[in-house]
C-alpha cells in the first residue's frame, strides 16, 4: 500500500511542520508585532481620517463634578476649634472641548490648534441646582490679608471696610459663584486704588467658553510615539513647563493621548502631555470597561510626596524654600496670589496631619484616587477619572482681627472628578479589534493544535499499519515497555 503509507507519513512529517512553525511564530512574535504595525500605522493625525475627528472632537462624553465642603462650626474654628464640614455634591457639568482653529504644519508632522473648553450645567446629574448655599472660606478676603498683614497702616484700613461691610473669614456663596465668579466688594473697593485689579472672584472665573492658549502637537506622522504629544504650549517648549503646569492643573488642562502598545512598565505622563518629571502615572492592575481589557494607571504616592521624600518635587516649593507637606501642592501663583492649595480629595495620599486637621476628611483609594484606563494594544482610553481638591490656606494675621484664634489649616472648599468613560459607538469598534487581536494571536496556538492532532492521526494510523506485519507476541514487550 505506497499510497497509503505515503500519506500517513506526509501527515506525521505536517504535523511536526505546524508544530514547529507554531512554536517559532509564537517565539518570534511575528503576529502581536504585526498587530501593533497595523495599529501605528492608524495613529496618526491626518485630515480626514477617523482618528483626527475623534482626536478633534472627543466622542465620549466629559463630565466635570464638583463636591464643595460646607463648613457647620464657623464660630468654633474662629476660637481655635478645628473645621467640621459636610461634602456636598455632586454638581455636574457637561464639558465640551472641541480643538479649535486646527491647522497643519510642517508637512503635516504638527497641527496646531487651541483647546476651547465649555461647562453646561446637568441638573438631573446634580444634587441640587446651582444656587444651593455653602458656607467656605472668603478667598478673596484671605487673599488681600495675606497682601497687607506686614503694612500696619492698611491692614487696618482693610479691616475697618471689612468690618462695616460685616464681612469676615468665612462668607456663603453660591455654588455657581464659587465656581465661575461673583462681584467682591472688598475686590472692588481695592479696585479704587488699583485699577487693573479684578473684582470678580471664582474658583473657575473665566475658564468656561475659553482656551488657555494655542498648542502645537506631534501628528505622529514621524514617531507613532509622539502621537498628539504636545511640541509647544504658548510658544513654550513642554520641556519647560515647569512653573505653568501647576496652573495647568487647576485650570484642568488635560490634552491626554498615549501612543499604541503601552506596557506595564511604561511611565505616562498625565495632566500636562509629557516631560512635567513629577506629574505621572504607573500600573497599578489590569480592568475590562465595556468589555475591553485596559492597563489601570494611577499616580503612585511619590507624585506629590514632600521634596525629602522625592526630591524631584522640590519645583512644587512656590516660592523656592515654602514647601508644604506631603500630597500639596502650593499653586498660589497661577491664582494671581490667592493662597491656593491643591491635593487629592479628603488629602488622599497625603500627610496624615492634613486629614486630622479638618473634621469630615475621610480619604478613600477607590473614591479619592485619579485613574487612566488605558487599552495596551490602542492606546485609547478606556476610562478616565482626575480628582483633585482645591483648599485654602488659612492662618490667624495679628493685623486683622477677623482671623481671631484660627489656627493654621489647609482648608478644603471643593474636589472635582473629571471623567470619561469610552462611548458605545467606538467600544463597539474597540471591542471587534479585540476579538480580531485575540484570533491573530491564537493563530499559533491554533497550528500546534492542528499539529497535535495530525500528529495522533498519523501515531494511530502507524500502529494500525503495523498491526498485520507484527505478531501479537512480538507487540506484547513493546506495549508493557
Ligand atoms: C481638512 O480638509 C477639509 C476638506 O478638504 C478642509 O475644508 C479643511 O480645512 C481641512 N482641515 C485642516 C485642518 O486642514
Ligand atoms: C516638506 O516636504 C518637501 C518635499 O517632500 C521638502 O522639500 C520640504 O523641505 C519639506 N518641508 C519641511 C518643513 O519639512
Ligand atoms: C458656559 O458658556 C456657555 C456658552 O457661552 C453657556 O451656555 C454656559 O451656560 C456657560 N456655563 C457656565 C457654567 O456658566
Ligand atoms: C451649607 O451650610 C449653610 C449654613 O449652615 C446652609 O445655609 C446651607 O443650606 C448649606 N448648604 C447645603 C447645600 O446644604
Ligand atoms: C489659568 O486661568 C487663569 C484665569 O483664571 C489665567 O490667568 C491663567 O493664565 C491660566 N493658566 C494657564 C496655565 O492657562
Ligand atoms: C516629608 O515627609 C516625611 C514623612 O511624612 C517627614 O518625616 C518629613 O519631615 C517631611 N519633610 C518636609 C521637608 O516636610
Ligand atoms: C467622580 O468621583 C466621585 C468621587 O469619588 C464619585 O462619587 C463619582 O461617582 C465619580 N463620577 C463619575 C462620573 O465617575
Amino acid at each position: 500500500m505506497p499510497l497509503k503509507s505515503c500519506c500517513i507519513y506526509s501527515a506525521g512529517v505536517f504535523s511536526v511542520l505546524l508544530l514547529i512553525l507554531g512554536i517559532s511564530l509564537i517565539l518570534s512574535n511575528v503576529f502581536p508585532h504585526f498587530l501593533q504595525s497595523v495599529v501605528e500605522k492608524e495613529v496618526v493625525l491626518e485630515n480626514g481620517t477617523e482618528t483626527f475627528e475623534s482626536w478633534q472632537n472627543p466622542p465620549a462624553p466629559i463630565y466635570m463634578q464638583f463636591y464643595f465642603f460646607n463648613l457647620t462650626n464657623p464660630a468654633e474654628v474662629l476660637d481655635g476649634d478645628r473645621p467640621a464640614v459636610v461634602e456636598i455634591g455632586p454638581y455636574t457639568y457637561r464639558e465640551y472641548r472641541p480643538m479649535e482653529q486646527v491647522s497643519f504644519q510642517d508637512n503635516g508632522t504638527k497641527v496646531e490648534a487651541v483647546n476651547t473648553k465649555t461647562y453646561i450645567f446637568q441638573l438631573d446629574k446634580s444634587r441640587g441646582p446651582e444656587s444651593d448655599l455653602i458656607r467656605t472660606v472668603n478667598v478673596p478676603a484671605v487673599t488681600v490679608m495675606e497682601k497687607f498683614k506686614d503694612d500696619p497702616l492698611i491692614a487696618n484700613l482693610i479691616s475697618s471696610y471689612m468690618k462695616s461691610g460685616g464681612e469676615g473669614l468665612f462668607t456663603t456663596r453660591t455654588v455657581g459663584e464659587l465656581l465661575w465668579g461673583y462681584e467682591d466688594g472688598l475686590l472692588k473697593a481695592l479696585k479704587a486704588f488699583q485699577p487693573q485689579l479684578d473684582d470678580v472672584f471664582g474658583l473657575f472665573y473665566k475658564n468656561n467658553a475659553s482656551n488657555d492658549g494655542e498648542y502645537v502637537f506631534f501628528t505622529g506622522q514621524q514617531d507613532y510615539k509622539d502621537f498628539a504629544r504636545v511640541d509647544k504650549w504658548n510658544g513654550k517648549s513642554s520641556l519647560n513647563w515647569w512653573t505653568s503646569d501647576e496652573c495647568n492643573m487647576i485650570n484642568g488642562t488635560n490634552g491626554a493621548s498615549f501612543h499604541p502598545v503601552i506596557t506595564k512598565h511604561e511611565v505616562l505622563y498625565m495632566f500636562s502631555s509629557d516631560l512635567c518629571r513629577s506629574l505621572y502615572a504607573v500600573y497599578e492592575g489590569d480592568v475590562v470597561v465595556k468589555k475591553i481589557p485596559g492597563y489601570r494607571f494611577s499616580p503612585p504616592s511619590e507624585v506629590f510626596a514632600n521634596r525629602t521624600l522625592n526630591p524631584a518635587n522640590t519645583g512644587f516649593c512656590v516660592p523656592a524654600d515654602n514647601c508644604l507637606g506631603s500630597g500639596l501642592l502650593n499653586v498660589s501663583p497661577c491664582k494671581q496670589g490667592a493662597p491656593i492649595i491643591m491635593s487629592s480629595p479628603h488629602f488622599y495620599q497625603a500627610d496624615e496631619k492634613f486629614v486630622q486637621d479638618v473634621f469630615g476628611m475621610m480619604p478613600d483609594k477607590e473614591q479619592h484616587q485619579t485613574t487612566l484606563d488605558i487599552n495596551p494594544l490602542t492606546g485609547i482610553i478606556l476610562q478616565a477619572a482626575k480628582r483633585l481638591q482645591v483648599n485654602v490656606h488659612v492662618q490667624r494675621f495679628a493685623s486683622f482681627s477677623q482671623t481671631g484664634n484660627v489656627r493654621t489649616v489647609v482648608f478644603p472648599v471643593v474636589y472635582l472628578n473629571e471623567s470619561a468613560v469610552i462611548d458605545d459607538t467606538s467600544a463597539k469598534k474597540m471591542q471587534v479589534i479585540v476579538v480580531e487581536q485575540n484570533v491573530v494571536e491564537n493563530i499559533p496556538f491554533m497550528l500546534i493544535g492542528l499539529g497535535i492532532i495530525l500528529g495522533g492521526i498519523f501515531m494511530f494510523l502507524m500502529c494500525q499499519q503495523k498491526v498485520p506485519e507484527s505478531t501479537y507476541a512480538e507487540r506484547q514487550p513493546l506495549l508493557s515497555s
